[in-house]
């Protein structure tokens, strides 16, 4: 436990949400705070591009500009809060769910005028996977939006999580006038670019007639009435429950004027977990062991054709991690050392001597690393709970020159191992099969193939939408349905059994069919 404070004074988490809801906007007022930067308009630059989406080079390029930003590190209030970015881009979810393997919480941004929206759904369901205690943001109050009552119970009906608002809205719109933070018994009347240091007015008893004064007669009843029916449903705050995930605490606000943030930052300080035990193949690694442990949550590639460098993002799961020591890296059976480990701070990478539980380190790889690795003090067990999720866009791989078919299967396992895209061999054939997330995928994966392998590809598109990988604790019976739908069974990369399903319909019906046959949406990496 000889790390214990340094842990604990840690807070790893990561800021999601359906595109434009303002995560980027939420981001760079964080880094503000915590002094990371200086000016507004610094992290924006980050931000893939709408009008990028159908140039994969220019959201690579945009992406490799990311990895700078990928952790950002900072303090606040004697606080080390860092904040794990996730692209944005749909295309890229498969990042997004694996950086939620790494976080201990998340802040879930919602737009107060979409309410929730695809993306959010998808990202709730994962962190749902994990128990990840959640902290929800009502961003843009300043735009006319759904009625908060209304929007409460949607996200609480769609997200399925119950809410506890913690600060309440006195209107939206042009009308929006501020919030009134319930626990701290204050209001903060809303201007537009708030200061990072405005604090509310004290307003300890509802009645007081400076509430009046302030917001108008018709508003201060309205606030009245909200709060007395908010405090009588909800109560104070059972932070446990919020450590559990069951509970998720609500602020009103909008990011771009920088209005109800710091409230929830204050919050979340006070509130969020410091770097958990996490469970492994053999035992629970409490986060204040002595002895490192961590695991590789991503990898990015160096687009550079010459260089086949990649960057391996590791969170550190326990102990401490030591520049130019060895360790063991339990899939290779092998002691490797980093000579060049990084740390991110804001834009800037640089080299660091050591990192504790909860901090993340970007390691220099040149193909030792998949999604998934563990690295020990000698010990061998692998963290669990890091999935593979289904895609949703199938291609077969057809190789255009049979003399490059070395190079195409290197680094078809390679790219995967990224988790570009995962691979999967049809049933008793060879045929390879791709899937992934998204289109922009299918051509990242085409130009990497040619560019670093030599390899020249293109893809015929199979009719599936769905990977369900199976189990039954039957084997007969599993080998009986797989012969039977043998044009629909393939394996993915650990050789484990998938069913690729035509729609949802067929998938439906073989799941009541085959009651012996247990059909999962997601698998764990194997290693
Ligand atoms: P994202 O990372 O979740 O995709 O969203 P981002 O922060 O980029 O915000 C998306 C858009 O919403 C941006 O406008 C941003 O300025 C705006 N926005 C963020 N917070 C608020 C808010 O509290 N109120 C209002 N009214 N707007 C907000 P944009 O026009 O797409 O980009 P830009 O031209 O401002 O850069």
């Amino acid at each position: 436990m000889k790390y214990s404070a340094e842990i604990e004074r840690r807070r790893s988490f990561a800021i999601i949400s359906h595109p434009d809801a303002g995560k980027t906007t939420l981001t760079e007022k964080f880094l503000l705070f915590g002094g990371a930067i200086q000016v507004a308009g610094a992290v924006k630059s980050n931000k893939i591009k709408k009008h990028a989406t159908s140039d994969f080079m220019e959201i690579e390029r945009q992406r490799g500009i990311s990895v700078a930003t990928s952790v950002m590190s900072f303090e606040y209030q004697n606080t080390l809060i860092n904040l794990l970015d996730t692209p944005g881009h749909k295309d890229f979810a498969e990042d997004t769910y694996r950086t939620l393997t790494a976080v201990d919480s998340v802040i879930l941004v919602v737009d107060s005028v979409n309410g929730v929206e695809d993306q959010t759904r998808r990202l709730m369901e994962v962190c749902r996977m994990r128990d990840t205690p959640v902290i929800v943001f009502i961003n843009k109050m300043d735009r006319d939006g759904k009625n908060r009552f209304d929007l409460l119970e949607e996200i609480e009906k769609e997200l399925k999580i119950q809410l506890h608002p913690m600060t309440w809205p006195i209107n939206s719109g042009k009308d929006f006038k501020g919030v009134y933070n319930i626990d701290a018994q204050s209001l903060l009347l809303f201007s537009p670019n708030t200061k990072a240091d405005a604090d509310g007015l004290t307003i300890t008893d509802l009645s007081d007639i400076l509430l009046d004064e302030k917001l108008g007669d018709r508003d201060a009843a309205q606030l009245r009435e909200d709060v007395e029916l908010v405090e009588g449903v909800h109560g104070k705050l059972n932070v446990a429950t919020y450590l559990e995930g069951k509970v998720a605490p609500v602020f009103f606000g909008s990011a771009i004027n920088n209005f109800g943030v710091k409230e929830m930052l204050d919050t979340f300080i006070q509130i969020a977990p410091f770097p958990q035990a996490r469970v492994t193949t053999t035992r629970r690694v409490d986060a204040q062991e002595d002895k490192f442990s961590g695991f590789v949550f991503k990898i990015h590639a160096n687009l550079d054709p010459k260089h086949r460098d990649r960057i391996a993002f590791l969170r550190v799961c326990s102990g401490k991690f030591e520049r130019n020591k060895y360790y063991h890296h339990v899939r290779l059976d092998k002691d490797v050392r980093f000579s060049n480990p990084y740390s991110f701070l804001a834009r800037e990478k640089s080299v660091i001597e050591d990192a504790y539980s909860g901090d993340v380190v970007g390691l220099f790889d040149t193909g030792n690393f998949k999604i998934g690795d563990t690295l020990t003090v000698g010990e061998d067990f692998y963290f669990t709970g890091i999935p593979s999720f289904s895609p949703e866009i199938f291609k077969e791989v057809v190789n255009k020159d049979p003399m490059k078919t070395k190079q195409l299967e290197k680094g078809l396992l390679q790219l995967t191992d990224e988790g570009v895209a995962q691979l999967f061999t049809q049933f008793g054939g060879t045929k390879k099969i791709i899937g992934c997330v998204g289109e922009l995928q299918f051509e990242v994966i085409q130009y990497r193939l040619l560019h670093e392998y030599g390899a020249s590809v293109t893809f015929n598109n199979m009719p599936f939408y769905k990977a369900c990988w199976l189990t039954s604790e039957q084997p007969i019976k599993l080998e009986e349905f797989m012969r039977f739908r043998q044009g629909n069974i393939a394996a993915d990369k650990d050789g484990q059994p998938v069913y690729l399903a035509q729609s949802e319909w067929f998938l439906n019906t073989e799941i009541t069919n085959q009651p012996d046959v247990q059909f999962h949406f997601t698998s764990e990496i194997q290693q």
